[in-house]
């Protein structure tokens, strides 16, 4: 099939490469111009496992390609996908402006029939409003026939190829025989489960999802504020709960709570959508409320250990708001850092892939260490701020003889207490 995908960033860029892969025609276009230079290049605007050799074969084989020109895509292709990003606004509320923007040059650029399927992650009822701006932006082509549909995307930084190409499962939000047949075909070699559905259901789903999971991840965060008080192992309660099917392992992680460009935004516009349709979601607003303490205790943490912030030397290790990916967006690092540094810290950080990101937010602020052992050097404390594994296997005792105070704190849980205590380190962590 031909494909145009519309925004392509994180979800666009591998949404687009993935159908390719699976043998579509595709086009990916952005209105970044700089970033369809630098892929007309082959320079990647992420780090993403795998991202850029699949890019690299599809594009050879004349199966992906990427431009800044929509109309060309459109008037190409018959399923057009938008996948443009949709940030908070101040209130919390999503901001829809991109995807107004999108559907309105899409139905300038339509003269026969197209499927638009929203990707981005938008508040229930986005799929009504695509299909009125289409229409009123139709003019004199009125009687072009379209269809909207949702398909709202799971995938993970990080690991998201793998996650686009062996789905938990699809969902497909469509109300015409046309738009789910041919939605169930472009996604046949998925093989996964479907769910097949009404666009609003489909919409409620990926803001359902994301804010159950981030709820899991604030509930076994108070959970380990309830086992530091009576000295209880949070990892073993989540191991223990974990183990019932029912529950599930996964997001049991206690820590300094989430961030990215989805989970914080995702929350917060589904409380504004409950709002909006009269109904008070008190239990995300308490998901949301958990979270932003548990990064504050962390920071208490480093504070009461080292008694006077002022002139002390921090190594802080990640960067990125989670492994696998060197995405800033809303990483909790950004405020541990910037809050050290108002107290008067001096800050030595290291990240395995966000450091080049990472610049611009913390420009000299902080000094740019080449790895952990040059980022403990002569530090007061160490920090684990992101759990990448390449920090799980660092050597302790080569840590240990970088820092002036052997300290360690680890919003991450990524040590076991007893061997940092046989190497000689004192050491903190979440919820043990
Ligand atoms: N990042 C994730 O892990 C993830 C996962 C699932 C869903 N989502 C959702 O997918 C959507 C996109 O997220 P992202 O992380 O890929 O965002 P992103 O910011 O990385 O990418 C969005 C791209 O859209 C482009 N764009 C904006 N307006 C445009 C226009 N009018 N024409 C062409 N291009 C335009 C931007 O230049 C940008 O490159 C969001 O709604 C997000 O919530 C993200």
């Amino acid at each position: 099939m031909n494909i145009a995908v519309i925004g392509t960033g994180y979800v666009g860029l591998v949404t687009g490469t993935c159908f390719a892969e699976l043998g579509n025609k595709v086009v990916c276009v952005d209105s970044n111009r700089k970033k369809i230079d630098n892929l007309k290049k082959l320079i990647m605007p992420i780090y993403e496992p795998g991202l850029e050799d699949l890019v690299r074969r599809n594009v050879k084989e004349k199966r992906l390609n990427f431009s800044v020109n929509i109309k060309s895509a459109v008037e190409n292709s018959e399923i057009i996908f938008i996948c443009v990003n949709t940030p908070p606004k101040e209130n919390g509320e999503a901001d829809l402006t991109f995807v107004e923007n999108v559907a309105k040059e899409i139905a300038l650029c339509m003269d026969s029939y197209r499927l638009i399927v929203d990707k981005s992650t938008v508040p229930v009822e986005t799929g009504k409003w695509v299909e009125h701006t289409v229409k009123i932006n139709l003019k004199r082509k009125k009687n072009v026939e379209f269809d909207v549909a949702s398909s709202p995307e799971f995938l993970r930084e990080g690991s998201a190829i793998y996650d686009f190409m062996h789905p938990d499962r699809i969902v497909i939000g469509a109300e015409s025989r046309k738009a789910k047949d041919i939605l169930i075909r472009l996604y046949k070699p998925l093989n996964a489960p479907l769910v097949v559905t009404d666009i609003k259901s489909a919409e409620l789903i990926k803001h359902a999802s994301n804010s159950f999971l981030a709820t899991k991840i604030s509930f076994i965060n108070a959970v380990s504020r309830l086992c530091e008080k009576v000295g209880a192992d949070t990892t073993k309660v989540a191991e223990g709960m974990g183990l019932d099917r029912r529950i599930g392992r996964s997001f049991l992680d206690a820590g300094i709570g989430y961030g990215g460009s989805c989970f914080p935004k995702d929350v917060s516009a589904f409380i504004k959508i409950a709002e909006k349709n009269g109904y008070d979601f008190s239990l995300l607003r308490e998901t949301e409320r958990i979270n932003a303490e548990q990064i504050k205790l962390f920071i208490k943490k480093i504070e009461d250990s080292l008694w006077i912030i002022k002139d002390k030397l921090i190594g802080v290790l990640g960067l990125a708001f989670k492994p696998g990916t060197d995405d800033l967006r809303n990483a909790p690092s950004i405020e541990i850092i910037n809050t050290l540094i108002l107290e008067g810290a001096k800050i030595r950080v290291f990240d395995p892939q966000a450091m080049q990101k990472a610049q611009e937010f913390f420009g000299d602020k902080v000094k740019f260490c080449k790895n952990a052992y040059e980022a403990a050097k002569g530090s007061d404390c160490l920090t684990i701020v992101t759990e990448w594994d390449e920090f799980k296997e660092m050597d302790l005792a080569r840590i240990k003889k970088e820092m002036r105070q052997p300290l360690v704190i680890d919003g991450r849980n990524i040590f076991d207490p007893e061997q940092m205590r046989k190497n000689g380190i004192r050491y903190l962590s979440i919820g043990r």
